[in-house]
């Protein structure tokens, strides 16, 4: 894609729970894009795998022969992106749960997975200016766009604004229990052979243990 003075496409990569989504929602409101989740992507499937009984961990040939038939893709309701699969509404709230994150973050190691999903993320620039969150939009999903951003902190920073977040850990967690969750999937997404979790090259790196959400989000604003 070439770059323009009007921005198209603005990648906002980091480990699990670094506050990328919330960056992300503030950066697409001030600018007047669409924000894109990448992991609701990754987690739609596992959900879906979850309630079909494919277990991704066990059964890889399993979710590459399912892929052929389901149908992903977002679709504008009131203005906003939503993910649609098969004709159903993905719920975003259900899709938040931990075992669904643990599920996507396995799934999201196998090949046939990701080259699937490269196409559905590659398509929403079809809406306009898009801001896309994930692991691997600077580095893979989009590497030409200019706007590169990644977003990091402590794990214990990023279990305590997990916890802060309802339906998004389990019962009785704590700042411990869900930092070693935090650890073990950023091992499995930055070990991973294809598309490893990483910043591109030329990508803004952006500590945020002292940082507000607002302030992240108006640094990479005053940069684009
Ligand atoms: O950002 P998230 O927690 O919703 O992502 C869920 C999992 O999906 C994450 O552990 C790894 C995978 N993922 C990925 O591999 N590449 C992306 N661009 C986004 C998510």
């Amino acid at each position: 894609m070439p770059s323009s003075a009007f921005p198209r496409v603005i990648a906002i990569d980091g480990p699990a729970a670094s506050g990328k989504s919330t960056v992300a929602r503030l950066v697409a409101a001030r600018l007047g894009g669409y924000y894109i989740s990448t992991g609701e992507m990754y987690r739609a499937l596992a959900w879906e795998l979850l309630r079909r009984g494919v277990d991704p961990a066990a059964d890889p040939a399993g979710v590459a022969a399912l892929l052929p038939q389901l149908k992903l893709h977002c679709e504008l309701r009131d203005g906003r992106p939503e993910l649609v699969l098969n004709g159903e509404r993905v719920p975003a709230e259900a899709v938040r749960a931990p075992e669904i994150a643990a599920a996507a973050s396995v799934a999201a190691a196998q090949p046939a997975v990701r080259a699937w999903l490269l196409e559905r993320q590659r398509d929403t620039a079809r809406l306009g200016l898009v801001v896309l969150e994930g692991r691997d939009i600077g580095t893979v999903v989009f590497p030409d766009t200019p706007h590169k951003f990644f977003i990091t902190a402590r794990p214990e920073t990023r279990a305590q604004r997990r916890l802060a977040q309802a339906g998004e850990t389990a019962p009785g967690a704590t700042v411990a229990s869900v930092a070693a969750e935090i650890v073990e999937r950023d091992r499995r997404d930055a070990t991973r052979a294809i598309a490893p979790l990483r910043p591109a090259a030329d990508a803004v790196i952006i500590e945020t243990d002292t940082l507000t959400a607002e302030e992240v989000a108006a640094q990479i604003c005053a940069q684009v």
